[in-house]
């Protein structure tokens, strides 16, 4: 295949940026969009300019470092990380944009690199339980319940990639805040901090500057690991839930 790709330009946070076009020849179908992005660099690097700065980790959709706006599209056309996106859902000749995570909240590093360091400190400020170290508990001193291990299992998945932010017309973080807070707060291991972690993972989100949730659904849709939107509900339910 032979594509054109505009690529988001940046040399630091400060730096004006701008899309740079560049030709790529020679890429199969089967490559990952992060392989198709290798190659450009090799060549970029052959000719001694400076290699689009990307990140990536895992390669497998695991990590969530990967993430960037194709064609509009956080992560591109299909619902999967873009390391696990291939080159097959495009056709020979396409021109293909390549952008950054654009929110406030995520302020680009360098090129295609954005510093989601703010969903770190919104798990931070409730993400985890309090469990006392030692020897491995009994398997059955906790008896969970069914449906519970399954919404926590199901909100467990997000891999804080970003894409939700990325989507979302308010560069709203609620998706994510949403599946750190159930994920626990389903749990009897998690109910200790119950009251206050929802309370406090909001006020902390929104301290970073993600926008507010007007129920566009976008991120849901975006989102690789299908983390529900109903999720958000049993935020704000478990937020007032911490406010009483
Ligand atoms: S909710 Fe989905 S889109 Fe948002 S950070 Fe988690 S995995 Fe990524
Ligand atoms: S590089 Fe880890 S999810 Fe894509």
């Amino acid at each position: 295949m032979n594509l054109t790709l505009r690529i988001w330009r940046q040399s630091g946070p400060d730096a004006p940026g701008a899309m740079t076009e560049y030709h790529v020849s020679g890429i199969s179908p089967d490559m990952s969009f992060l392989e198709m992005l290798d190659t450009l660099n090799e060549e970029l690097i052959l000719r001694g300019d400076q290699p689009v700065a990307f990140d990536h980790d895992c390669r497998e959709g695991i990590c969530g470092a990967c993430g960037m706006v194709i064609n509009g599209q956080a992560h591109g056309p299909e619902r999967t990380t873009t390391c696990q996106l291939h080159m097959r859902h495009f056709a020979d000749g396409d021109t293909i944009d390549v952008e950054p995570w654009r929110a406030g909240a995520f302020p680009v590093v360098r090129d295609l690199v954005v510093d989601r360091s703010a969903f770190d400190r919104i798990i931070g400020s409730g993400g985890y339980i309090t469990a006392p170290t030692g020897s491995a508990p009994e398997a059955h001193a906790t008896p969970v319940p069914k449906d519970a291990a399954d919404l926590a299992f199901e909100h467990a998945e997000c891999i804080g990639c970003g894409a939700c932010v990325a989507a979302c017309p308010n560069g709203s973080a609620m998706l994510f805040t949403a599946a750190k807070v159930v994920h626990l707060n389903v749990l009897p291991q998690g109910a200790p901090e119950r009251a206050g972690r929802a309370r406090a993972m909001v006020e902390a989100m929104d301290a970073e500057g993600f926008g507010g949730c007007t129920n566009t659904g976008e991120c849901a849709t975006a989102c690789p690991k299908g983390i529900p939107l109903t999720g958000i509900s049993v935020l704000n339910r478990e937020y007032l839930r911490g406010l009483r």
